[in-house]
């Protein structure tokens, strides 16, 4: 890797992170670095047509644009990461430029011929890959995800295009050479370094199947049926959901079993009230969708909102949304930080939280959704969230939220409902 390059990689924190926590998250690891030395005699001889994929904290964009790439088009699932992104090329802006300038000086490019810049997708278009002829990939733990990537990458970019796909060995499986394989008719592995490798694919098939994703499936779970409920009572024959999944998205076009258990307490949610104005009902952390789906099924005039970081997740909602007839509001955001309505006005939320982010446990999330759901509900508001029973969340939700009752437990599962409650001196002290 160039100076350049190591001196931008040396400036970059894991926003929203200071690097100084010794267990948390490094900026810039070993996989970024193999990808960027990889990458390096292939930009030199064609600084055109980069793009970045999974991206955590801006390593390989900012460090592609280091090395000389001149417009680097990235696709980051989560909005957290895009803001790691675009703090940390906040801060290596002026070296970056520096760079750009001193190779310009020395170039028969004019500066403003050879454009700084990074190009931000949320979606898996062909604009995103159109013309690419190189792809850095930090591998997704998921199958799923990686195929839904690696099918757009082989259908969209150039022919002559390379994909380096890099990720930690532990993670990685025979199976990621196969999806690369189906896509893709060379497929070599490098070395291993540092405990992380990469596969490097080249010729990618001109006998493609269509994109397997998003894929789509009729769920007639009893739970869901019973949560969807009909007047009279017995399902209708045709009675189910049906949800869409991308890649990315949580479970798949499948029902999770927490997300299951929830649903089976729905006779017990609260019908959201109509106290000033449309009741508001809110899906935090929606991933496919099934979640908002119900609840707009359930009350029409409700406004319902889904949330979620995931560009895969909120894509998938709104297509099961459109499958179900129904509406509601999308939005992605980082732990319902976004959502379109004002404190305290929400009547219910719906949480089934994470506990992973991508390979490593983390309850991070879900405590900030816990706040979030605090401070968007009205008094009197409910949360009902699922989690796994050794979790123990309830001290956290009784302390964002208010009140909170286990309303059913099975062996792996534990479903609370949490009252909004203004905080009084008395309640603070009971708690
Ligand atoms: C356990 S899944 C539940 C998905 C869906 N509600 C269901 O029940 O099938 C948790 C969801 O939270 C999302 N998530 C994780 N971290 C998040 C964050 N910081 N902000 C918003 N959503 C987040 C994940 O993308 C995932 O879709």
């Amino acid at each position: 890797m160039s100076p350049e390059a190591d001196a931008v990689l040396a400036e970059l924190l894991p926003f929203p992170e200071d690097g100084s926590r010794a267990d948390g998250p490094v900026a810039v690891d070993a996989t970024d670095r193999l990808l960027l030395d990889e990458a390096t005699p292939l930009i030199a001889q064609d600084p055109d047509g980069v793009v970045v994929i999974g991206d955590r904290f801006g390593a390989l964009s900012l460090g592609a644009l280091a090395l000389g790439a001149r417009d680097v088009r990235v696709h980051q699932d989560a909005i957290t990461a895009e803001a790691a992104l675009s703090a940390n090329s906040a801060r290596v802006s002026e070296v970056l430029w520096e760079g750009r300038a001193r190779a310009a000086a020395t170039s028969p490019v004019p500066p403003e011929q050879a454009p700084l810049g990074l190009t931000s997708h949320d979606k898996f278009e062909p604009r995103l890959l159109t013309g690419a002829r190189l792809v850095l990939l930090q591998l997704p733990t998921s199958l799923a995800e990686l195929t839904e990537i690696v099918e757009h990458v082989a259908r969209y970019a150039d022919p002559a295009v390379t994909l380096l796909a890099g990720g930690r060995v532990k993670h990685m499986t025979h199976a990621m050479n196969d999806v690369l394989g189906a896509s893709f008719a060379q497929v070599s592995a490098s070395l291993a370094r540092q405990k992380s490798r990469l596969l490097i694919a080249r010729e990618p098939r001109s006998d493609v199947e269509p994109l397997t994703y998003p894929v789509t499936a009729r769920l007639t779970d009893r739970e869901i049926l019973a949560a969807i409920g009909s007047p009279e009572g017995a399902p209708a024959p045709d009675a189910g959901l049906t949800v869409v999944a991308h890649g990315a998205a949580f479970a798949g076009a499948t029902l999770d079993l927490g997300t299951r258990f929830l649903l089976a307490q729905a006779d017990r949610w609260p019908e959201p009230a109509d106290v000033d104005g449309r009741p508001v009902a809110v899906d935090l952390g929606c991933g496919t969708g099934i979640l908002a789906a119900v609840l707009a099924l359930r009350c029409p005039r409700a406004h319902v909102i889904a949330t979620d970081r995931s560009a895969a997740a909120c894509a998938s909602t709104t297509a099961t949304l459109a499958a179900n007839g129904v509406r509601a509001t999308v939005v992605r955001g980082d732990a319902g930080d976004l959502l379109p309505v004002p404190d305290g006005s929400a009547d219910l939320v719906l949480l089934n939280p994470p506990f992973h982010d991508r390979a490593a446990l983390s309850t991070d999330a879900a405590h900030r959704m816990f706040a979030a759901a605090g401070k968007v509900l009205r008094d009197g508001g409910e949360l009902w969230t699922v989690f796994n029973t050794g979790l123990h969340y309830r001290g956290a939700l009784q302390r964002a939220v208010g009140p909170t009752e286990h309303m059913a437990q099975n062996p792996r599962f534990t479903v609370t409902r949490s009252l909004r409650k203004a905080l009084t001196d008395e309640s603070v002290a009971d708690r």
